[in-house]
């Protein structure tokens, strides 16, 4: 597709800090290549602002190729806006038209409080993943190798696409529960399915689930939203894995 370029006016959440209520401010910007990708966008933005001596939107990015999920913005009513299977910072300006109002907010969850106007603390992810998404190996220099296990070719795919969870939050922004249940399935998942997590199965989905009661995300009820707009296709399947591991983790705990 040739290069154009058009022009938006972006409506953008600003807000100071956590204590600060907060607006949308309008922001026209003119001759955006549609080639640019969604941050550069921004970044053009930024550069102006500064110019201006205004203050620039801050917004969070790492790896800029859809890998860390440090992007995180609600686009035009979408987690990672419009396009589908990409992050953010994977989104590009075609997906635009000329002439467009683009709305852009922070992922928006009890749990993932404004730090300062697109950027939310996601620290509540890292502290479920303490409760639980990891195994403990032994180290001693007699651990078995793991080819030496086998695994049947289905477990080992489908444990690999849970694992693609980058832990972004899109699924949470926009769930009308703010469930982080699509995320905590998917790291339940990922070591169900293999020999090496079974040792701490039942321990690991009770005390995941807690944690994230304990955060203040909302309960699943199946709507599938965040199935849609995940950036990586994690898939509901990963939702009926994680009830049937609570189910055997809650009578195997009560014999
Ligand atoms: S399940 Fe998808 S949307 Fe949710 S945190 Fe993982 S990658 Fe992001
Ligand atoms: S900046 Fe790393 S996934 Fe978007």
């Amino acid at each position: 597709m040739a290069e154009k370029f058009i022009n938006v006016t972006l409506k953008i959440w600003r807000q100071k800090n956590a204590q600060d209520a907060g607006k949308m401010v309008d922001y026209p910007l003119k001759n955006v290549s549609t080639d640019s990708s969604f941050l550069e966008m921004l970044d053009v933005l930024n550069e102006e602002l500064v110019a201006k001596g205004e203050e620039p939107v801050a917004f969070d990015h790492d790896c800029r190729e859809g890998i860390c999920g440090m992007c995180s913005l609600y686009i035009n009513g979408e987690a990672h806006g419009p396009d589908r299977a990409v992050t953010t910072c994977q989104l590009h300006m075609r997906m635009f038209k000329d002439g467009e109002t683009i709305t852009i907010e922070p992922f928006r969850a009890t749990a993932f409080p404004v730090i300062k106007d697109l950027i939310v603390d996601r620290d509540s992810f890292d502290r479920i993943m303490q409760k639980g998404g990891f195994v403990s190996v032994n180290t001693s220099g007699n651990t078995q190798d793991a080819n030496a296990l086998p695994i049947r070719k289905e477990d080992a795919d489908n444990a690999f696409d849970a694992a693609t969870c980058i832990g972004c939050g899109g699924c949470v922004a926009t769930c009308k529960n703010a469930s982080a249940m699509l995320f905590v399935s998917a790291k339940v998942a990922q070591f169900s399915l293999l020999p090496q997590g079974k040792v701490e199965a039942q321990e690991r989905v009770k005390n995941m689930l807690h944690q994230m009661d304990v955060e203040g995300f909302g309960n699943c009820t199946n709507t599938g939203a965040c199935e849609v707009e995940c950036p990586k296709g994690i898939s509901l399947d990963n939702i009926a894995r994680f009830n049937r591991e609570y189910m055997k983790a809650a009578v195997l705990g009560s014999e």
